[in-house]
Protein backbone atom coordinates (compact mmCIF):
# COMPACT_ATOMS: atom_id res chain seq x y z
CA UNK A 1 0.00 0.00 0.00
CA UNK A 2 2.76 2.37 1.27
CA UNK A 3 4.66 2.11 -2.64
CA UNK A 4 1.74 3.78 -4.01
CA UNK A 5 1.78 7.08 -2.31
CA UNK A 6 2.04 10.74 -3.96
CA UNK A 7 5.38 12.95 -4.29
CA UNK A 8 2.02 15.27 -3.68
CA UNK A 9 -1.07 15.99 -2.76
CA UNK A 10 -3.70 19.15 -3.36
CA UNK A 11 -5.50 20.62 -0.15
CA UNK A 12 -8.69 22.35 -0.95
CA UNK A 13 -9.24 25.04 2.04
CA UNK A 14 -12.88 25.66 3.16
CA UNK A 15 -12.96 27.33 6.56
CA UNK A 16 -14.12 30.14 5.30
CA UNK A 17 -17.44 28.84 3.99
CA UNK A 18 -17.94 25.28 5.70
CA UNK A 19 -16.48 26.86 8.79
CA UNK A 20 -17.88 30.32 8.99
CA UNK A 21 -21.56 28.97 7.67
CA UNK A 22 -21.63 27.41 10.46
CA UNK A 23 -21.39 30.03 13.27
CA UNK A 24 -24.24 30.97 15.69
CA UNK A 25 -22.34 34.35 16.38
CA UNK A 26 -22.05 36.45 13.15
CA UNK A 27 -18.69 37.02 12.15
CA UNK A 28 -17.71 40.30 11.08
CA UNK A 29 -16.46 41.11 7.06
CA UNK A 30 -13.08 42.78 7.96
CA UNK A 31 -12.42 39.19 9.99
CA UNK A 32 -13.22 37.03 7.12
CA UNK A 33 -10.86 38.87 5.30
CA UNK A 34 -8.15 38.75 8.05
CA UNK A 35 -8.58 34.98 7.88
CA UNK A 36 -8.43 34.67 4.32
CA UNK A 37 -5.14 36.45 4.23
CA UNK A 38 -3.81 34.09 6.53
CA UNK A 39 -4.83 31.23 4.74
CA UNK A 40 -3.47 32.57 1.76
CA UNK A 41 -0.05 33.95 3.52
CA UNK A 42 0.29 30.15 4.37
CA UNK A 43 0.83 29.01 1.00
CA UNK A 44 -2.56 27.49 0.32
CA UNK A 45 -3.49 27.76 -3.42
CA UNK A 46 -7.28 26.59 -3.76
CA UNK A 47 -9.76 28.54 -0.87
CA UNK A 48 -13.04 28.31 -0.92
CA UNK A 49 -14.37 31.67 0.38
CA UNK A 50 -18.25 31.78 0.84
CA UNK A 51 -21.23 30.91 -0.50
CA UNK A 52 -23.37 32.79 -2.84
CA UNK A 53 -26.83 30.71 -1.22
CA UNK A 54 -29.80 32.37 -0.06
CA UNK A 55 -29.15 34.93 2.41
CA UNK A 56 -31.84 34.12 4.19
CA UNK A 57 -30.80 30.59 4.61
CA UNK A 58 -27.24 31.27 5.79
CA UNK A 59 -27.56 34.99 6.84
CA UNK A 60 -23.92 34.30 7.94
CA UNK A 61 -22.43 34.43 4.44
CA UNK A 62 -24.60 37.28 3.10
CA UNK A 63 -21.52 39.46 2.64
CA UNK A 64 -20.04 37.27 -0.16
CA UNK A 65 -19.64 39.97 -2.76
CA UNK A 66 -18.01 42.29 -0.45
CA UNK A 67 -15.72 39.40 1.00
CA UNK A 68 -14.42 38.73 -2.91
CA UNK A 69 -14.43 42.04 -3.35
CA UNK A 70 -11.77 42.37 -0.57
CA UNK A 71 -9.86 39.67 -1.32
CA UNK A 72 -9.00 40.36 -5.12
CA UNK A 73 -7.32 37.74 -7.12
CA UNK A 74 -4.14 36.85 -5.53
CA UNK A 75 -1.50 35.68 -7.24
CA UNK A 76 -1.39 31.75 -7.98
CA UNK A 77 -4.85 31.09 -5.87
CA UNK A 78 -7.84 29.83 -6.85
CA UNK A 79 -10.72 31.20 -5.39
CA UNK A 80 -14.30 29.65 -4.91
CA UNK A 81 -18.04 29.85 -3.62
CA UNK A 82 -21.01 27.59 -3.38
CA UNK A 83 -23.58 28.31 -5.87
CA UNK A 84 -26.68 26.71 -5.53
CA UNK A 85 -28.80 27.80 -8.80
CA UNK A 86 -28.33 30.69 -11.37
CA UNK A 87 -28.90 33.68 -9.64
CA UNK A 88 -25.63 32.56 -7.19
CA UNK A 89 -23.89 31.67 -10.69
CA UNK A 90 -24.79 35.44 -11.46
CA UNK A 91 -23.98 37.07 -8.03
CA UNK A 92 -20.67 34.84 -7.91
CA UNK A 93 -19.54 35.96 -11.64
CA UNK A 94 -20.33 39.50 -11.29
CA UNK A 95 -18.36 39.52 -8.20
CA UNK A 96 -15.38 37.88 -10.56
CA UNK A 97 -14.58 35.32 -9.20
CA UNK A 98 -12.95 32.24 -11.62
CA UNK A 99 -14.36 29.24 -9.90
CA UNK A 100 -17.75 28.47 -8.46
CA UNK A 101 -18.90 25.05 -6.49
CA UNK A 102 -22.29 23.48 -7.20
CA UNK A 103 -23.69 21.15 -4.67
CA UNK A 104 -26.24 18.43 -4.01
CA UNK A 105 -27.04 15.48 -1.60
CA UNK A 106 -26.89 12.14 -2.61
CA UNK A 107 -29.82 11.35 0.09
CA UNK A 108 -33.31 13.14 -0.80
CA UNK A 109 -34.34 14.29 2.51
CA UNK A 110 -30.98 15.84 3.45
CA UNK A 111 -31.21 17.50 -0.33
CA UNK A 112 -34.51 18.50 0.23
CA UNK A 113 -33.87 19.99 3.89
CA UNK A 114 -30.46 21.72 2.47
CA UNK A 115 -31.58 23.44 -1.16
CA UNK A 116 -35.54 23.02 -1.37
CA UNK A 117 -35.22 20.24 -3.73
CA UNK A 118 -35.32 17.19 -5.02
CA UNK A 119 -31.97 15.78 -6.44
CA UNK A 120 -33.57 15.18 -9.98
CA UNK A 121 -34.23 19.18 -9.49
CA UNK A 122 -30.83 19.75 -8.19
CA UNK A 123 -29.64 18.23 -11.38
CA UNK A 124 -31.60 19.79 -13.58
CA UNK A 125 -30.43 23.51 -12.27
CA UNK A 126 -26.89 22.20 -12.84
CA UNK A 127 -27.39 21.15 -16.41
CA UNK A 128 -28.24 24.98 -16.96
CA UNK A 129 -25.80 26.58 -14.24
CA UNK A 130 -22.66 24.51 -15.60
CA UNK A 131 -22.37 24.87 -19.06
CA UNK A 132 -23.25 28.98 -18.29
CA UNK A 133 -20.72 28.93 -15.79
CA UNK A 134 -18.04 27.56 -18.21
CA UNK A 135 -19.52 29.70 -21.35
CA UNK A 136 -18.07 32.72 -19.03
CA UNK A 137 -14.91 31.17 -18.35
CA UNK A 138 -15.30 29.27 -15.33
CA UNK A 139 -14.61 26.56 -13.65
CA UNK A 140 -16.86 24.45 -11.72
CA UNK A 141 -16.30 22.20 -8.99
CA UNK A 142 -18.78 20.01 -6.94
CA UNK A 143 -20.05 18.86 -4.27
CA UNK A 144 -21.70 15.51 -3.71
CA UNK A 145 -23.26 15.08 0.05
CA UNK A 146 -24.03 12.16 2.47
CA UNK A 147 -21.81 9.70 0.61
CA UNK A 148 -21.09 8.28 4.02
CA UNK A 149 -24.26 8.34 5.65
CA UNK A 150 -27.18 10.94 6.06
CA UNK A 151 -28.31 12.07 9.26
CA UNK A 152 -32.25 11.64 8.28
CA UNK A 153 -31.38 8.29 6.11
CA UNK A 154 -28.88 6.54 7.32
CA UNK A 155 -27.08 4.69 5.06
CA UNK A 156 -26.95 5.39 1.33
CA UNK A 157 -25.82 3.26 -1.61
CA UNK A 158 -22.50 4.24 -2.96
CA UNK A 159 -23.56 3.22 -6.19
CA UNK A 160 -26.24 6.15 -6.39
CA UNK A 161 -23.46 8.47 -5.03
CA UNK A 162 -21.45 7.04 -8.00
CA UNK A 163 -24.53 7.61 -10.62
CA UNK A 164 -24.61 11.58 -9.20
CA UNK A 165 -21.06 12.36 -9.63
CA UNK A 166 -20.95 10.95 -13.27
CA UNK A 167 -23.68 12.87 -13.97
CA UNK A 168 -22.14 16.16 -12.40
CA UNK A 169 -18.33 15.26 -14.43
CA UNK A 170 -20.59 14.67 -18.20
CA UNK A 171 -21.52 18.22 -17.07
CA UNK A 172 -18.70 19.65 -17.47
CA UNK A 173 -17.77 19.65 -13.56
CA UNK A 174 -13.60 19.39 -13.37
CA UNK A 175 -13.96 17.38 -10.09
CA UNK A 176 -16.49 16.36 -7.71
CA UNK A 177 -16.21 15.91 -4.01
CA UNK A 178 -17.23 13.51 -1.83
CA UNK A 179 -18.76 14.16 1.14
CA UNK A 180 -18.78 12.34 4.79
CA UNK A 181 -21.25 15.24 6.00
CA UNK A 182 -21.90 14.32 9.19
CA UNK A 183 -18.56 12.72 9.63
CA UNK A 184 -19.67 8.92 10.18
CA UNK A 185 -17.32 7.23 7.90
CA UNK A 186 -15.17 4.33 9.35
CA UNK A 187 -11.85 3.14 7.24
CA UNK A 188 -12.87 0.19 5.91
CA UNK A 189 -16.04 1.97 4.75
CA UNK A 190 -13.59 4.64 3.31
CA UNK A 191 -12.11 1.51 1.11
CA UNK A 192 -15.24 0.32 -0.27
CA UNK A 193 -16.68 3.97 -1.29
CA UNK A 194 -12.76 4.24 -2.49
CA UNK A 195 -12.88 1.20 -4.67
CA UNK A 196 -16.48 1.92 -5.85
CA UNK A 197 -15.38 5.33 -6.93
CA UNK A 198 -11.60 4.41 -7.97
CA UNK A 199 -12.31 1.94 -10.09
CA UNK A 200 -14.28 4.10 -12.49
CA UNK A 201 -13.24 7.34 -12.44
CA UNK A 202 -9.86 9.16 -12.47
CA UNK A 203 -8.53 10.37 -9.10
CA UNK A 204 -7.65 14.02 -10.48
CA UNK A 205 -11.52 14.43 -10.80
CA UNK A 206 -12.42 13.23 -7.34
CA UNK A 207 -11.89 15.03 -3.87
CA UNK A 208 -12.77 13.86 -0.52
CA UNK A 209 -14.35 16.42 1.81
CA UNK A 210 -14.34 14.56 5.39
CA UNK A 211 -15.90 15.89 8.91
CA UNK A 212 -14.39 14.85 11.78
CA UNK A 213 -17.01 14.31 14.27
CA UNK A 214 -15.99 11.49 15.30
CA UNK A 215 -12.92 11.95 14.99
CA UNK A 216 -12.39 9.41 12.37
CA UNK A 217 -11.29 12.13 9.52
CA UNK A 218 -8.05 11.72 9.40
CA UNK A 219 -7.90 7.98 9.74
CA UNK A 220 -10.28 8.41 6.25
CA UNK A 221 -8.02 10.44 4.84
CA UNK A 222 -5.33 8.15 4.87
CA UNK A 223 -6.98 4.96 3.43
CA UNK A 224 -7.98 7.37 0.84
CA UNK A 225 -4.59 8.67 0.38
CA UNK A 226 -3.29 4.85 -0.03
CA UNK A 227 -6.52 3.97 -2.33
CA UNK A 228 -5.49 6.60 -4.44
CA UNK A 229 -7.62 10.02 -3.72
CA UNK A 230 -4.94 13.37 -4.22
CA UNK A 231 -7.08 16.06 -3.77
CA UNK A 232 -8.71 16.91 -0.16
CA UNK A 233 -10.20 19.21 1.56
CA UNK A 234 -9.64 20.38 4.91
CA UNK A 235 -10.79 23.23 7.22
CA UNK A 236 -8.17 25.50 9.51
CA UNK A 237 -8.60 24.55 13.29
CA UNK A 238 -11.30 22.07 12.48
CA UNK A 239 -13.83 24.73 11.90
CA UNK A 240 -16.82 23.68 10.33
CA UNK A 241 -20.12 21.78 9.95
CA UNK A 242 -23.20 22.21 7.78
CA UNK A 243 -26.30 24.21 9.19
CA UNK A 244 -28.67 21.25 7.69
CA UNK A 245 -27.28 18.50 8.60
CA UNK A 246 -27.62 18.37 12.65
CA UNK A 247 -24.39 16.77 14.27
CA UNK A 248 -22.19 18.03 11.59
CA UNK A 249 -19.29 19.90 13.41
CA UNK A 250 -15.93 20.17 12.19
CA UNK A 251 -14.28 19.73 9.50
CA UNK A 252 -10.95 17.62 9.08
CA UNK A 253 -8.85 20.24 10.18
CA UNK A 254 -6.13 21.15 7.68
CA UNK A 255 -3.19 21.64 10.19
CA UNK A 256 -3.55 17.93 11.07
CA UNK A 257 -3.87 16.87 7.22
CA UNK A 258 -0.77 18.86 6.20
CA UNK A 259 1.25 18.11 9.64
CA UNK A 260 0.43 14.04 8.36
CA UNK A 261 1.09 14.20 5.01
CA UNK A 262 4.85 16.43 5.46
CA UNK A 263 5.37 13.57 7.92
CA UNK A 264 5.27 10.99 5.29
CA UNK A 265 7.29 13.11 2.96
CA UNK A 266 4.21 14.18 0.74
CA UNK A 267 4.74 18.09 -0.11
CA UNK A 268 1.58 20.38 0.05
CA UNK A 269 2.90 23.51 -0.87
CA UNK A 270 1.89 24.70 2.64
CA UNK A 271 4.07 25.92 5.15
CA UNK A 272 2.58 24.38 8.60
CA UNK A 273 3.85 26.93 10.76
CA UNK A 274 1.93 30.08 9.01
CA UNK A 275 -0.92 27.35 8.52
CA UNK A 276 -1.33 27.44 12.60
CA UNK A 277 -0.59 31.06 12.45
CA UNK A 278 -3.87 31.38 10.12
CA UNK A 279 -5.72 28.18 12.63
CA UNK A 280 -4.51 31.01 15.26
CA UNK A 281 -6.47 33.86 12.86
CA UNK A 282 -9.54 31.53 12.71
CA UNK A 283 -9.68 31.08 16.72
CA UNK A 284 -9.69 34.35 17.57
CA UNK A 285 -12.63 35.69 14.67
CA UNK A 286 -14.57 32.97 16.13
CA UNK A 287 -13.98 33.55 19.67
CA UNK A 288 -13.93 29.77 20.81
CA UNK A 289 -11.46 27.15 21.05
CA UNK A 290 -11.01 25.25 18.06
CA UNK A 291 -10.70 21.65 18.17
CA UNK A 292 -7.92 20.65 15.60
CA UNK A 293 -5.52 18.57 17.40
CA UNK A 294 -2.02 20.24 15.81
CA UNK A 295 -4.01 23.73 16.20
CA UNK A 296 -4.01 22.55 19.94
CA UNK A 297 -0.99 21.24 20.29
CA UNK A 298 1.27 23.07 18.15
CA UNK A 299 4.85 21.38 16.55
CA UNK A 300 6.63 18.90 18.55
CA UNK A 301 9.92 21.23 19.36
CA UNK A 302 12.28 18.30 17.27
CA UNK A 303 10.32 18.81 13.73
CA UNK A 304 9.81 22.87 13.70
P1 LIG B 1 -35.73 28.44 -2.01
O1 LIG B 1 -36.34 29.18 -0.86
O2 LIG B 1 -36.42 27.21 -2.51
O3 LIG B 1 -35.36 29.41 -3.24
O4 LIG B 1 -34.24 28.08 -1.62
P2 LIG B 1 -36.20 30.23 -4.25
O5 LIG B 1 -35.55 30.04 -5.58
O6 LIG B 1 -37.67 29.97 -4.11
O7 LIG B 1 -35.90 31.73 -3.76
C1 LIG B 1 -36.32 32.19 -2.49
C2 LIG B 1 -35.67 33.54 -2.21
O8 LIG B 1 -34.24 33.38 -2.13
C3 LIG B 1 -35.90 34.56 -3.31
O9 LIG B 1 -35.87 35.84 -2.68
C4 LIG B 1 -34.69 34.41 -4.17
O10 LIG B 1 -34.38 35.56 -4.91
C5 LIG B 1 -33.61 34.17 -3.13
P3 LIG B 1 -37.23 36.62 -2.32
O11 LIG B 1 -37.96 36.75 -3.62
O12 LIG B 1 -37.96 35.74 -1.31
O13 LIG B 1 -36.75 37.90 -1.73
N1 LIG B 1 -32.47 33.42 -3.68
C6 LIG B 1 -31.21 33.84 -3.63
N2 LIG B 1 -30.63 34.94 -3.12
C7 LIG B 1 -29.30 35.06 -3.25
N3 LIG B 1 -28.52 34.13 -3.85
C8 LIG B 1 -29.06 33.01 -4.34
C9 LIG B 1 -30.45 32.84 -4.25
N4 LIG B 1 -31.29 31.86 -4.64
C10 LIG B 1 -32.52 32.23 -4.29
N5 LIG B 1 -28.28 32.09 -4.92
C11 LIG B 1 -31.92 27.72 -2.20
C12 LIG B 1 -33.39 27.37 -2.50
C13 LIG B 1 -31.09 26.70 -2.94
C14 LIG B 1 -31.63 29.12 -2.70
C15 LIG B 1 -31.71 27.65 -0.67
O14 LIG B 1 -32.17 26.40 -0.23
C16 LIG B 1 -30.27 27.80 -0.26
O15 LIG B 1 -29.71 28.88 -0.41
N6 LIG B 1 -29.68 26.74 0.33
C17 LIG B 1 -28.28 26.76 0.70
C18 LIG B 1 -28.06 25.93 1.92
C19 LIG B 1 -26.60 25.89 2.25
O16 LIG B 1 -25.82 26.76 1.90
N7 LIG B 1 -26.21 24.84 3.00
C20 LIG B 1 -24.87 24.67 3.43
C21 LIG B 1 -23.91 24.34 2.33
S1 LIG B 1 -23.93 22.63 1.83
C22 LIG B 1 -22.75 21.89 2.85
O17 LIG B 1 -22.32 22.48 3.80
C23 LIG B 1 -22.22 20.53 2.49
C24 LIG B 1 -20.80 20.59 1.90
O18 LIG B 1 -19.90 21.16 2.82
C25 LIG B 1 -20.33 19.18 1.53
C26 LIG B 1 -20.47 18.15 2.65
O19 LIG B 1 -20.08 18.43 3.80
O20 LIG B 1 -20.94 17.07 2.33
C27 LIG B 1 -20.77 21.45 0.62
MG1 LIG C 1 -18.97 20.14 4.49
Amino acid sequence: MLDKLPERVSVYEVSARDGLQNEARPVPLDAKIRLVRALIESGLQRIELTSFVSPKWVPQLADATDLVAAIGQPEGVTLSALCPNTKGFERASDAGLQEIAVFLSSSETHNKKNTNKSIEQSLRVFAEVVPAAKQANMRVRAYVSTVWGCPYEGEIDSARSLQITKELLDMGCYQVSLGDTIGVGTPLQTRRISDVFLNELDQERLALHLHDTRGTALANALVGLQMGFRHFDASVGGLGGCPYAPGAAGNLATEDLVFMLHGMGIETGVDLPKLIEAGRVAEAVVGRRLPGKVHQAGLPALRT
